[in-house]
Order: structure tokens, then sequence, then C-alpha cells
């Protein structure tokens, strides 16, 4: 497998492990230990698979796509929220590529009827000189977990591709095409090629101009998120017609209408 990735990216390290607590901690040690290429971690099972806000991330043996790439990109900080953007758009296309009607949940959840397809947790260093100094971007994709693999509480929450159309699929597939649209996307963005990439990433939002609970600074609201902005923050009209950006926030996935 590392032989056939090598191959068909030469520009990137890929290291497939059986079993790891976490691909992004993976990457944080390598990270910290100095690296001069792109590397791409792939796990086959985490023993403690990380999602945002501190929360676990479920990842069973045999069954999901559990990544992280290790980049050191010449970005200043202030694109990195971008970088989010066009992870979200890049997995985004590479599902719907697989006739799978996926979308985006702001900021970077993809969602498959209604329910939590794959997540991404980004992480990054910035050095005392305020550059980065590397950046993970973990990805997990429920590929062909059954229901019952999933807890009581994730099974109402949570999908995979396998649950929502019955069959199985190739997990190394859907990552080289992932690995293909994100040096694309990548690309287009260090060309400046923004505004291509935001508006897919608001042509497949899961939420813009609709009725949705946004839980932000400690208070849940009802709003109508109009707009997303190029520094990946979320503009929102309220039921006052106060608008407002929401720079950090969680959507709730049951839109009011
Ligand atoms: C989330 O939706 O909360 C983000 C989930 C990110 C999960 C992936 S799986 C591979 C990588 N390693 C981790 O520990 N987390 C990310």
């Amino acid at each position: 497998m590392k032989l056939e990735f090598n191959r068909l990216f030469p520009s990137i390290n890929f290291i497939f492990f059986d079993e790891i607590d976490s691909t992004n901690n993976y990457c944080k040690y390598i990270a910290e230990q100095g690296f001069s290429k792109t590397t791409v971690i792939v796990s086959d099972a985490q023993t403690a698979g990380r999602g945002t806000k501190g929360r676990n991330f479920y990842s069973p043996k045999g069954t999901g796509l559990w990544f992280s790439i290790l980049l050191k990109p010449s970005i200043p900080i202030n694109e990195l929220s971008f970088l989010t953007l066009l992870t979200s758009v890049a997995l985004n296309d590479t599902l719907k590529a697989f006739s799978i009607n996926t979308a985006i949940k702001w900021p970077n959840d993809i969602i498959l009827n209604d329910r939590k397809l794959s997540g991404i947790l980004i992480e990054s260093k910035i050095n005392n000189n305020k550059l980065l100094e590397y950046v993970i971007i973990g990805i997990g994709i429920n590929v062909n977990l059954n229901k019952e693999d999933f807890s009581d509480e994730l099974k109402e929450k949570a999908i995979s591709l396998k649950i929502a159309t019955g069959k199985e699929y190739d997990r190394y597939k859907i990552l080289k095409l992932f690995i293909f649209n994100f040096e694309n996307y990548f690309n287009k963005f260090i060309d400046g090629n923004k505004k291509f990439i935001l508006n897919k990433y608001k042509a497949n939002s899961f939420v813009l101009n609709k009725k949705v609970n946004l839980k932000y600074k400690d208070k849940t609201k009802i709003v109508i998120p109009i707009d997303i902005l190029e520094d990946g923050a979320l503009l929102v009209k309220d039921q006052n017609s106060n608008i407002e950006k929401i720079v950090s926030g969680e959507i709730s996935l049951r839109v009011l209408f």
C-alpha cells in the first residue's frame, strides 16, 4: 500500500499503521523531531482518536479511514482557517465523486442524510516569530461501519457510507481521490484562487439560509446563516434581524426548516 501511494504522490511520505493512539498525535511526534516532506499517517484503528472540543473520536479497526496530513505550508497564520474550508471542500468533493450526496456543516463536518459522516480536526504550531511551524489536518471518515458498531448515542448522530448505501467501499480508493483533490485545491489556494474554493464551500453548505440552532459563547440561539467569509467565519442573522459574525460555535444537526 505504502509503495503504491508513494508512487502516486511522490512529494508525500505515507506511513501506514495497524493501530495507533491517534494519527494526529503521531504527526505531532514526527513534527517535533523535524520533518522535511509532507507526511500522511494512516491507521487501521485508533485507540485514542480525538475529535474537536476535546471529544473522543470513535475509530474502530478496519472500518473507517482515519488519517492525518502533516505539512508546513508557507502561508501566514491568518490564512490557517482557509485551510479548514479547503479541506472540507476537498473531502466533500471526494465523497460526491462516489455518488454520495454529502454536504458541509460549518465549519468542517461532512453530513449525509442529516447525520455526521466525517469530521476534521486541524491542529497547528506557531513559532516565536509568529510563523506557522506545522499544521496537522486529521480526518475521520466512517466508511464501512455497521449500525451496531456505533454506540446508542452515536447511532442517532453518526452515519457511515455502508449504512447509507448498503455497499462496502474501498477505503484506499477514497483516500487516493481525497489526496488528489486536496493537492489540487491546495495549489489553487497558493495561487490565490480562494474565491473559487469559497464559492464551492458555500454551494455545498448544509446550513446556509436555513434556520438552525447555534451554540456559541455558552448560549444557544436560533439563527439563519447568511454567508461564510474568507476567514472561515459564519455570518448569521438572528430573529431580530441582527447580523453577527461567528468565529467559533457549533450548529446542531437538526435544521429547523
Ligand atoms: C471531529 O469531528 O470532532 C473531528 C474528528 C477528527 C478525527 C480524525 S481521525 C484521524 C485523526 N486522528 C485523530 O485523533 N483525530 C483525527
